[in-house]
């Protein structure tokens, strides 16, 4: 099939059958900058509504870049990816900082900005400033490598320039914003990953792996994912109705997030054991009460499967958590300050089931 064939069939079809969403809608590069990193690695379904309380809570970059990042971490709750989060805050501070409040509109300036990286730059220099960047996706290698059969595995990173050359040529046929919403749209709901609808596909006829029954196969992806295995034993102090969380400040998951005085291990372990074996007198339990290990709380990650319990120990006097409290770094706080700080999901899920 011709180049421009194809791509003029895409944008017929995406005419047709696009989903109306808020971000696609606008030309305001903010609105578009925020909608694309809240979809990384998220749904459309799951990303709506955050996009829809960011725009709410932040109707400018400037809101976005004068808030605390506190703010910023506990609106993005739930999402995961953290530093998403993190980074989103920081690149809005650039943006105001260093370019007057408006974003660069070339795909080499976005790209040296905080958080953006290959595919938001094009995607931003294409949807907002009309430039011709193809942007990259999961959604763009799997049409891609089907319709035209490139066979090149997608883990290896010169990958991404073979496919991009690709789309460049395609995208010559059509507005630039239009053809790389239009390709990603097509991925999403068309030329989807388990079950493509190739019956009622406008370019079947042409389709490298429909006519080779390797619509399964590709595109072609080798790396394994090999996720380590994580045992988090948290102890929830307790005195009254407050609680013992701190805050995490170490490069790990969740930086930035809030939980509690927290053991880990690579392997199960009873979480008592673990306990008495970190403290420094462990003739302190004594004066403590301390309650039944929770069920276990799995969270899974792209590259690692934590697995959680939690056992409350609770004192008459937040006093009895002197120690502890220095050497975790902790920090008492009432219930509705728990409430606001922001917590990963896995902690969420804990307070909501078993505490308040
Ligand atoms: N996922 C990432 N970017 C998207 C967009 N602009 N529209 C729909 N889904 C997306």
């Amino acid at each position: 099939m011709e180049n421009s064939a194809f791509t003029s069939t895409l944008i017929t079809w995406y005419r047709e059958h696009h989903r109306d969403l808020p971000w696609r809608r606008t030309n305001d590069p903010y609105k578009i900058w925020l909608s694309e990193v809240i979809l990384q690695q998220t749904r459309v379904s799951q990303g709506l509504p955050y996009y829809l309380a960011f725009c709410e809570r932040f109707p400018s970059i400037l809101e976005l870049a004068n808030a605390s990042e506190q703010e910023v971490l506990r609106l993005w709750q739930g999402l995961g990816y953290y530093s998403r989060a993190r980074n989103l805050h920081r690149c809005a501070k650039q943006i105001v900082e260093h370019h007057h409040g408006k974003f660069p509109t070339t795909y080499h300036e976005l790209i040296q900005l905080p958080g953006i990286g290959d595919y938001t730059a094009s995607a931003i220099a294409s949807f907002a400033f009309m430039r011709t960047t193809p942007v990259i996706d999961g959604n763009v290698f799997r049409v891609l490598s089907r319709m035209f059969g490139i066979l090149d595995d997608i883990a290896v990173p010169k990958t991404r320039t073979t496919f991009k050359e690709h789309s460049a040529k395609l995208m010559k046929y059509a507005a630039p914003d239009q053809y790389n919403q239009a390709i990603m749209e097509f991925g999403a709901i068309q030329c989807t990953p388990k079950q493509p609808k190739c019956a009622q596909c406008p370019v079947n006829n042409f389709c490298y792996a429909y006519s080779n029954e390797l619509q399964h196969r590709l595109p072609v992806k080798t790396k394994k994912n090999t996720a380590r295995k994580r045992y988090f034993y948290y102890y929830v102090l307790k005195s009254g109705s407050r609680l013992f969380l701190k805050r995490r400040e170490h490069k790990d998951i969740w930086q930035g997030l809030y939980d509690f005085m927290l053991l880990e291990s690579s392997t199960e372990m009873d979480p008592v054991t673990i306990l008495t074996d970190n403290l420094a007198d462990p003739r302190i339990m004594d004066q403590l009460v301390i309650g039944e290990p929770s069920a276990e709380y799995r969270h899974k990650l792209t590259h690692q499967h934590i697995n959680a319990r939690f056992m409350e120990i609770e004192a008459a006097d937040e006093k009895a958590f002197d120690d502890w409290q220095q050497a975790f770094d902790l920090q008492a706080y009432s219930k509705s300050e728990v409430h606001e700080l922001p917590k990963p999901i896995l902690i969420n899920n804990y307070l909501k089931a078993d505490i308040f």
